[in-house]
């Protein structure tokens, strides 16, 4: 079901089963591009190239939600680790790991014992970053999961370990849709224990032009990271899309407080994905809806966490109000604790 390696005395490496990942991502790429309108999961972002172009994106002039979460960090790390006291942290879609740095940095000074399990989709990103951070940190031992967060959580829920905060950064929540979100916060409630925390950086809803800006950049990185994810579905499922043929199209949709980012059809065509016997059509002007960002508002955030057992024990945000990041603890309910 998975592999473990050992390539440091710090480092203990596990791969989740990729063969299970293709059979699941098949069937969601045809279901999004069988809807009206089309849809593609936007985890399909993330392949090797496309975690580049998203570390590249973080450091954008118009795209605020890294260095502004990054500001907070900078300013509460220590808060955060007082707090919490000692714990193991685990975090979902660790890329860079840039900010958790910050973390790191603050629980080194706590403890001798510093534990740390990345986890991310990007198994080349991951090793990087490994690697760096044991040079960075002769305390560290590192636990890196490649996988999606569903099997990491189900991994970890099997897991022996000791007190953890779960860290989620950069406002991937936003990500999700309502219901994906639900189901989400659920995993999460179930693998964490009473007493645990949750560290949430979540992007909070604000002016149309400055939100509008951050996904229409420039420099156009972000429509070669919105047009990667074609070329990550032709490589991986032997697909024809040409990327010449799309364009990219982002705006804010004040009804439900999301940006959406989509591939806009230049002219009527066909596509093939070899891989899964697929075969798709477009109408000149169609879009294809890659990704959804919600931006949140921070009471209505709080009350879906705490449906989920999770209290928000403390929230910082930058002094604009951009960003916010949240401290929940796991919450005994009628079920842990009779
Ligand atoms: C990863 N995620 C939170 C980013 C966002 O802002 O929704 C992905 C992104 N898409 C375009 N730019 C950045």
């Amino acid at each position: 079901m998975k592999t473990v390696q050992k390539e440091h005395p710090r480092l203990r490496w596990v791969t989740l089963n990729s063969s299970e990942v293709i059979v699941n991502t098949g069937v969601d790429i045809i279901e999004g591009l069988n809807q009206t309108p089309k849809t593609l999961p936007c985890r399909y972002f993330y392949d090797d190239r496309g975690s580049e172009l998203f570390e590249q994106v973080c450091d954008l002039p118009e795209y605020y939600p890294t260095r502004t979460e990054q500001t907070i960090l900078e300013a509460y790390a220590q808060d955060i680790a007082q707090l919490t006291a000692w714990c193991e942290l685990v975090e979902l879609g660790s890329g860079s790991s840039r900010k958790t740095r910050l973390l790191l940095d603050a629980y080194s000074q706590l403890d001798d014992h510093l534990h740390y399990y990345p986890i991310d989709v990007s198994e080349a990103i991951l090793k990087t970053t490994a690697i760096s951070l044991l040079r960075q940190y002769p305390m560290l031992r590192l636990w890196g999961l490649a996988g999606t967060y569903e099997q990491a959580l189900t991994q970890l829920s099997h897991t022996g370990l000791e007190r953890r905060m779960l860290i989620f950064l950069g406002s991937t929540l936003g990500n999700l849709d309502e219901g994906e979100c639900d189901r989400f916060l659920d995993l999460i409630q179930q693998t964490l224990q009473p007493g645990e925390f949750l560290l949430l950086g979540i992007d909070l809803q604000k002016s149309i032009d400055l939100l509008e800006a951050a996904y229409n950049d420039a420099q156009g990185v972000t429509a070669a990271f919105n047009l990667n994810i074609l070329n990550h579905l032709n490589h991986q499922f032997e697909g024809n899309f040409d990327l010449n043929q799309f364009t990219h199209l982002a705006f804010y949709n004040s009804v439900d407080h999301q940006i959406e980012m989509h591939l806009r059809s230049l002219k009527a065509q066909t596509a093939i994905l070899q891989g899964l016997e697929y075969q798709v059509e477009f109408q000149a002007g169609e879009t294809i809806r890659t990704e959804i960002s919600r931006k949140f508002h921070l009471s209505s955030l709080t009350a879906t966490l705490e449906q989920h057992a999770l209290s928000p024990l403390h929230i910082w945000t930058d002094p604009q109000a951009w960003f916010a990041l949240l401290l929940c603890q796991r919450q005994c309910t009628a079920h842990d604790c009779p």
